[in-house]
């Protein structure tokens, strides 16, 4: 029978590149967004898409329209680290009450399986003392309200999926890049670099660029949630898994690549580092290895190139 998964926030950058890695292992889709026109000009009108547009903040008009649903994404967030901190209490009440509303229903009302959030490996630790890879055990201390209210909303899908049949996989995944990244909004440092080159602007660099960070290509995150949907050992508690590269990558690589890839020079524009910016945050991937069985195999030079060439063919 064919499985039917349902993508909150499927419009987006991540939701575009699970959707379609959904499609090609065969599941059936239902994506919902506030919008979906472009996500219909990039993946067409396959017969195994629905889609529903709506705002999540109205549960009603989400809930009465889904049904048979075995696995919910949930990829809805409504602030980036730096916006977060513009209006802290916009970020939690945007994020968190529409996020327990639709659970408590599909704990009382549906015969959902599992569920996949995405959290923030890039934001919930903070920064680590040690220059080490971080594991999921690791003291959790954002230092941005996006990196709190990630940690308020995976314990809150604990506890509310706790004593329910659903399985709740939080993943946190580091720093993504690559194909359907979105070069109008802030969407991390590739694109940010990506798009001065083409714009032919300066890049403003925090720190002299040897901040260092964990760079995981998109399609490496969507066979991560892909594994999940696929795990076949029934888990009891939420499983908590870091999803990112394990390599270290500095500023500074990045803008090298960048060069190399594209032929031109980065213009930089160099800024104190911001109280929000960590200094080091590489993930340790131990845990994901071993519990789903999956691997990343995408390296940051190939999936910035592929990036670049996908943005050659698209955005022009
Ligand atoms: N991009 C990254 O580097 C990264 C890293 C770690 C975690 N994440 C998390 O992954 C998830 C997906 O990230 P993304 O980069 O694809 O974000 P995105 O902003 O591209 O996608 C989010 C989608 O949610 C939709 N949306 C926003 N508000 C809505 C509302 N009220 N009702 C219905 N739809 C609404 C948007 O239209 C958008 O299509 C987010 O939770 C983000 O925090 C992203």
């Amino acid at each position: 029978m064919t499985r039917k998964c349902l993508v909150i926030g499927g419009n987006g950058f991540i939701g575009k590149n699970i959707v379609l890695e959904l499609l090609l292992k065969g599941y059936s889709v239902v994506v919902f967004d506030i919008v979906t026109n472009n996500i219909r000009e990039a993946v067409f009108e396959h017969e195994n898409i629905h889609y529903i547009e709506g705002d999540i903040n109205n549960t009603l008009y989400l809930t009465e329209q889904i049904h048979d649903i075995d696995f919910v994404i949930w990829l809805i967030h409504t602030t980036v680290p730096a916006t977060s901190m513009y209006d802290v209490e916009f970020d939690l009440l945007s994020n968190i009450p529409p996020l327990i509303r639709f659970v408590q229903h599909l704990v009382q009302h549906s015969s959902v399986k599992k569920i996949i959030y995405l959290s923030s490996g890039g934001t919930v630790y903070g920064n680590s003392s040690k220059n080490i890879p971080i594991n999921e055990t690791f003291d959790k201390n954002p230092i941005s309200s996006y990196g709190l209210t990630k940690l308020v909303a995976e314990e809150y899908l604990t506890y509310l999926t706790k004593q329910s049949e659903i399985e709740t996989y939080i993943l946190r995944p580091s720093n993504v890049y690559g194909r359907f990244q979105n070069l109008k909004k802030p969407q991390g440092l590739i694109g940010h670099v990506f798009k001065s080159i083409i714009l032919d602007e300066p890049i403003t660099v925090y720190g002299d660029g040897t901040i260092v960070r964990d760079y995981i290509h998109v399609s490496d995150l969507s066979k991560a949630v892909i594994a999940c949907l696929e795990f076949k050992e029934r888990i009891n508690d939420s499983l908590v898994l870091n999803i990112g590269s394990g390599q270290p990558t500095t500023i500074n690589d990045i803008i090298h690549n960048a060069e190399i890839i594209t032929g031109k020079k980065v213009k930089i524009i160099t800024k104190e580092v911001r109280d929000f910016d960590c200094k080091f945050n590489v993930l340790s991937i131990e845990k994901a290895l071993s519990e789903i069985k999956w691997t990343p195999i995408v390296d940051v030079n190939s999936g910035m190139l592929d990036e670049w060439e996908w943005i050659q063919n698209n955005l022009k």
